[in-house]
């Protein structure tokens, strides 16, 4: 099944799909281990204290997202 990633209202980006394709690595190369998850939701608020991961902080800091995305480039 291929990854989705959603762009929650609001929220975090959640990927789901056969994870175990999705190769997730930190700044430095390091893989972040997410073996055994079926999805996984994604900070893109800046404010989660366990990143890449959302962890709610999103709704405590009033985080608001653009209504439609943008075009790449
Ligand atoms: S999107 Fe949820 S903590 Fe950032």
């Amino acid at each position: 099944m291929a990854i989705k990633m959603l762009f929650t209202p609001n929220g975090s980006i959640a990927v789901a799909g056969d994870l175990s394709e999705l190769k997730l690595v930190d700044s430095t190369g390091q893989p972040i281990d997410i073996s055994g998850e079926t999805k996984i939701w994604l900070c893109r608020c800046g404010a989660s204290k366990t990143k890449p991961f959302c962890d709610g902080s999103h709704e405590t800091i009033g985080f608001r997202a653009a209504d439609k995305a943008a075009a790449p480039g």
